[in-house]
C-alpha cells in the first residue's frame, strides 16, 4: 500500500457539511464520550470530528488534536476558536519519533483514527505509541475508508493492532466504512 498523507485541500472537503450526510460526527461518537474525558484525535485533517469531540467532552473535558500537517492543524485551532471551543483543544503537531505523545501515556479515555491509519507508514509503530497513550478502560475506533482500504489490507491492519495489544470490543457499522473499537487486553 502506497502512504501518502491526504494533500490539504481534500480537508476542506472531508470538513464540510456534504461530509457530514455520510458521516454525521454527533451520531458516530456519542456512543462513545462522555463530559470529563481527555480525547486523542489522530489526523483530524480540518476537525472534521474534533469540535463534535470538544463539545461532548464538555468543559471539564479536552481533546488532543495531533496531526502530521501544519496546514491542518492551523484550521483546527480556527475553527475551534470560530465555536469558542479552543480552550478545550490542543492541537500537537506529530514528529517522526512519539515524543508528541510522550506526556500522554495512560491518559486517553478515547481516540479516534478515522481514515487516517492507512497514511501512516508504520502501523506497529503507530498502535504500539497509541496503546501506550491508553488509560484504563480506554478506546480506540478505527474507520478506514472502503474505497480505499480493501478488506485485506483492513484485516492487515487490525491483525498488527492485535498483536500488539489491542483487541476488537465492538465493529460498529460506519457507511462506507471498515470500523472497529479496541481497547488494549
Ligand atoms: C484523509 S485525512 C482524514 C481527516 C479526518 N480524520 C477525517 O476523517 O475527515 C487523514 C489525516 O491524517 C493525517 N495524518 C497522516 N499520517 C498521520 C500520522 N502518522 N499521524 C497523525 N496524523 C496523520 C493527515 O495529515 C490528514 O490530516
Amino acid at each position: 500500500m502506497a502512504h501518502h498523507v491526504c494533500h490539504w485541500w481534500i480537508g476542506y472537503f472531508l470538513a464540510s457539511p456534504i461530509r457530514r450526510l455520510v458521516h454525521n460526527p454527533r451520531t458516530i461518537l456519542a456512543p462513545y464520550i462522555r463530559p470529563g474525558m481527555t480525547v486523542l484525535d489522530l489526523g483530524p485533517g480540518m476537525a472534521t470530528f474534533t469540535l463534535d469531540l470538544a463539545r461532548f467532552a464538555g468543559p471539564t473535558g479536552r481533546v488532543i488534536a495531533a496531526d502530521v500537517q501544519v496546514h491542518m492543524l492551523a484550521q483546527v485551532e480556527k475553527r475551534a476558536a470560530k465555536a469558542g471551543l479552543l480552550h478545550r483543544i490542543e492541537t500537537r503537531l506529530v514528529g517522526n519519533n512519539g515524543s508528541w505523545a510522550g506526556d500522554l501515556a495512560g491518559k486517553i479515555d478515547f481516540a479516534l483514527a478515522f481514515y487516517m491509519v492507512h497514511e501512516v507508514p508504520d502501523a506497529r509503530a503507530f498502535f504500539t505509541l497509541v496503546r501506550s497513550t491508553i488509560a484504563p478502560g480506554g478506546k480506540l475506533l478505527v474507520v478506514e475508508p472502503k474505497f480505499h482500504v480493501s478488506a485485506r489490507a483492513y484485516a492487515d491492519t487490525i491483525d498488527t493492532a492485535r498483536q500488539i495489544g489491542f483487541e476488537i470490543v465492538d465493529s460498529p457499522r460506519i457507511p462506507r466504512s471498515r470500523s472497529v473499537l479496541l481497547a488494549p487486553r
